[in-house]
Order: C-alpha cells, then sequence, then structure tokens
C-alpha cells in the first residue's frame, strides 16, 4: 500500500466514524454501503461464510468502518458477488492476504507497532520457516478484536510449551499471570481517572500521563512476547500510580 493510500485510508476511517458518531441510526454509515457487508450479512448465521460475517458485527473494526475489503481485498462498490471478489483469494491460496503466514502484514498496514514488535519474537521467524507459532488471530481473533482470556492464553501457549516438548513449559503459567496483571492494571487505571476528575494538578496530570505510557509499553511488549519487559512496565506502572494522593487533590 502506498503512502497516499494509506493516509486515504486513514481519512476514509476518520470520515467513517466522525458520519458514525453524528447519525449512528442513518443510512450514512459507510459500512450500509459495502457491498461485501450487505451481502454477508444476509448469509444465514449458521453457514461457515455466515459466522464469519456475523462475528464482525459489533466489533471494534465494525464500530471504525473497518469493513471486509480491507483485509479481503475485493471491490466493495460491486454488487455482484463474482465482480466484488475479484482481486479476492481463499485462506489456503498463499498469494491470499489471509494466508496464515500473510495474516501479521495485513493486520500490520493498520498496526504498525504492533507489527514491528511482532516481527522481533522468535515466533515470528518461526512463522515464516516453518508455519507454525502464534499470530494475531491466535489471540486476537481474525474480525472480533477481542483479547484471549487467561485461562485460553495457557491452552493456546501449551500447544508447545509444554513437559512433553520441552520448549520453555515454564511459559503458559507465567503468561498467564502477566495477562491477569495487565488486566488488574487497566482496571486500576481506570478506577484513578475516576478518583482524579479533570481538571488535575500538574503533578496529578503527570503522574495519570506516565502511568498510561507504561500500561501502552506493556500492551506492546505482548507483541514480542517479552513476558519479562511486560512486567518490567507494569512495576513502573504501579510505582508512578503510587505517587498519586490518595484522596483528590484540591485545585
Ligand atoms: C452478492 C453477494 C456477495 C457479495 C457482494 C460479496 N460476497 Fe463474498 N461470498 C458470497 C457467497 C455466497 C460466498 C460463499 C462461497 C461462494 O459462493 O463461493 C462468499 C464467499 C466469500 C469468502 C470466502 C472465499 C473462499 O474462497 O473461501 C470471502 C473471504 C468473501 N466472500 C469476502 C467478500 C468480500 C471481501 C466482499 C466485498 C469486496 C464480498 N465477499 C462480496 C457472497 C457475496
Ligand atoms: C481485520 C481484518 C478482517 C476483516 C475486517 C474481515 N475479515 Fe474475514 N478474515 C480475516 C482473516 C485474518 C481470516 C483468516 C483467519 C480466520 O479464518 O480466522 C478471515 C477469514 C474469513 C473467511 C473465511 C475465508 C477462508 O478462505 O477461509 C470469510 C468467509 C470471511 N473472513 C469473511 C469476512 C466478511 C464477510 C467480512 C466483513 C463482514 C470480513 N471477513 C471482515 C480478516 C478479516
Ligand atoms: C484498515 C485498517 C485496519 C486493518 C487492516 C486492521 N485493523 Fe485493527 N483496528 C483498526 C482501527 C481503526 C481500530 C480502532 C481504533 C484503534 O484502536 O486503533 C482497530 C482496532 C483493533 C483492535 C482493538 C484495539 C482496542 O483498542 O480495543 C485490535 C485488537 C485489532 N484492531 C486487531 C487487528 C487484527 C488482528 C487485524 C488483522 C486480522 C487488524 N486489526 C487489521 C484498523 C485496522
Ligand atoms: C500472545 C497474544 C497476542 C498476539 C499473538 C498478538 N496480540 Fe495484540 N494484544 C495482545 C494483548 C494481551 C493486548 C492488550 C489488550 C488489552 O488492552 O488488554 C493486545 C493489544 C493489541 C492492540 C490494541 C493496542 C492498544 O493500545 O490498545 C492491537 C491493535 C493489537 N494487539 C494488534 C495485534 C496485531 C496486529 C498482532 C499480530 C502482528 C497481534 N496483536 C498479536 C496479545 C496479543
Ligand atoms: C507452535 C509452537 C509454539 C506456540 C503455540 C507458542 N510458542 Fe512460544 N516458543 C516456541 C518455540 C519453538 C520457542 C523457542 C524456544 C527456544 O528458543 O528455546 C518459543 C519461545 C518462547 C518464549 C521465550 C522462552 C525462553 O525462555 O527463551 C516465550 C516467552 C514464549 N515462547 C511465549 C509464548 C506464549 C506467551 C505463547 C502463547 C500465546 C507461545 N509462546 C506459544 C513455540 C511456540
Amino acid at each position: 500500500m502506498s503512502r497516499l493510500e494509506q493516509v486515504l485510508g486513514c481519512f476514509i476511517v476518520l470520515c467513517g466514524a466522525l458520519l458514525f458518531a453524528h447519525s449512528a441510526m442513518s443510512a450514512s454509515n459507510p459500512a450500509q454501503r459495502n457491498s461485501c457487508v450487505q451481502c454477508h450479512s444476509k448469509l444465514p448465521a449458521s453457514s461457515f461464510y455466515g459466522v464469519k460475517s456475523h462475528s464482525w458485527t459489533g466489533s471494534v473494526h465494525q464500530m471504525h468502518g473497518v469493513t471486509c475489503d480491507k483485509c479481503h481485498g475485493g471491490n466493495p462498490a460491486a454488487a455482484q458477488e463474482n465482480q466484488a471478489h475479484i482481486g479476492m483469494l481463499g485462506s489456503s491460496d498463499p498469494h491470499s492476504t489471509i494466508y496464515f503466514k500473510n495474516i501479521p502484514a495485513t493486520c500490520g498496514k493498520c498496526h504498525g507497532a504492533e507489527f514491528y514488535k511482532f516481527t522481533q519474537s522468535v515466533h515470528y521467524q518461526m512463522l515464516e520457516s516453518t508455519g507454525k507459532g502464534p499470530e494475531c488471530v491466535t489471540c486476537h481473533g481474525s474480525m472480533v478484536t477481542k483479547v484471549l482470556r487467561p485461562d485460553d492464553m495457557v491452552a493456546v501457549c501449551a500447544r508447545c510449551h509444554n513437559e512433553r516438548m520441552a520448549i520453555a513449559p515454564y511459559v503458559p503459567q507465567k503468561a498467564k499471570a502477566v495477562l491477569l496483571l495487565l488486566g488488574e492494571s487497566k482496571a486500576l487505571l481506570a478506577d484513578q481517572e475516576r478518583l482524579h476528575p479533570a481538571p488535575r494538578s500538574a503533578g496529578t496530570a503527570q503522574s495519570l500521563d506516565e502511568a498510561g505510557i507504561a500500561l501502552h509499553n506493556a500492551k506492546l511488549d505482548w507483541h514480542k512476547f517479552d513476558l519479562d519487559a511486560i512486567t518490567k512496565y507494569l512495576l513502573e506502572f504501579y510505582d508512578t500510580v503510587e505517587k498519586l494522593p490518595r484522596a483528590p487533590a484540591s485545585h
């Protein structure tokens, strides 16, 4: 994707978000003019093709106008199926945007920071060489943008990280603990933001900013699977929260 296309893409997503905010109920929502969404949403939810599109409905991507064609290609202006599907390939074709090895790069067009961290991981190298290993869809699902629950994370990682295969078998339980801690940290930051409503003193505002940055860095380092780095950022987060006044400061 060229720089211009990227900028245009961002612009369109932005316009979509604005339109959506202004008239969530009206037909000006771009997703409603998108032939992929229109046709696929009529396919039965019980069918393979239906399940996929119905799971997209209600996702963060839907709310931000990230329609099917953004990940799959094809022509969302064409009403006929065979026209719309031109340029779109199924997941078993190595040239497809959703062929498992290509998925990180497809997501990375919009999520560059997470993709960059991921390329620094041993799992990325594995994916490239053996075609095995966790990638974006493993933890987020393809269209839902959720995050695995801690117990599901254990199951996913334990496929390889177990005593029998002897590949760092400590990983699943540690990953679960770190994910739980991240969840608690997110909740704590939300509590602190409620406890210290704006306008805030300069000191409080700075501590909240620093806590937010530490949390963001912790999230990013998940993409490198660097459990120690995530833990380090979370400890930094708690240190910063400690500095906040116990009761809301008076202004
Ligand atoms: C008029 C209806 C219609 C439109 C428009 C349409 N599709 Fe489909 N699509 C289908 C049906 C029906 C299938 C089921 C399989 C088939 O017919 O080959 C399908 C299959 C698919 C598949 C699975 C292909 C595979 O090889 O496994 C994907 C992915 C897909 N569509 C994405 C899209 C995208 C992206 C767009 C818009 C650019 C789009 N569709 C537009 C009806 C439509
Ligand atoms: C954020 C990117 C993204 C968006 C948006 C998206 N998909 Fe997908 N889709 C994927 C990925 C990645 C896969 C392959 C991995 C999987 O099956 O979970 C996939 C798989 C599919 C499949 C199975 C295709 C095959 O060949 O196995 C269908 C059908 C499909 N999507 C339809 C849709 C429809 C319809 C929409 C819009 C309503 C949509 N997708 C929106 C990323 C996306
Ligand atoms: C065309 C651009 C685009 C593509 C391609 C794309 N996304 Fe997104 N994604 C967005 C936007 C826009 C948002 C909502 C705003 C944000 O959080 O950045 C979002 C949100 C998310 C979120 C939730 C973030 C949150 O704050 O809750 C996750 C997780 C995510 N995407 C994962 C993926 C994955 C996995 C893929 C590939 C299968 C993918 N995205 C492909 C644009 C994209
Ligand atoms: C090992 C599991 C795992 C894998 C694999 C993974 N992620 Fe994530 N991702 C996470 C976790 C955990 C978070 C933090 C979620 C939260 O806010 O609780 C996250 C957050 C995100 C966010 C939101 C960031 C934010 O600041 O809110 C995006 C976007 C995202 N991931 C994209 C990707 C992309 C793109 C890939 C593939 C290159 C990917 N993820 C692979 C676990 C994973
Ligand atoms: C398909 C197999 C596979 C899966 C699934 C897998 N890994 Fe790995 N992982 C490996 C391999 C192979 C290594 C490299 C081990 C080595 O270099 O000794 C590795 C290395 C690691 C390391 C570095 C370990 C060390 O002590 O150096 C961490 C951390 C890690 N994985 C985390 C995870 C997490 C978290 C998950 C689940 C989201 C996961 N892995 C899922 C195969 C896998």
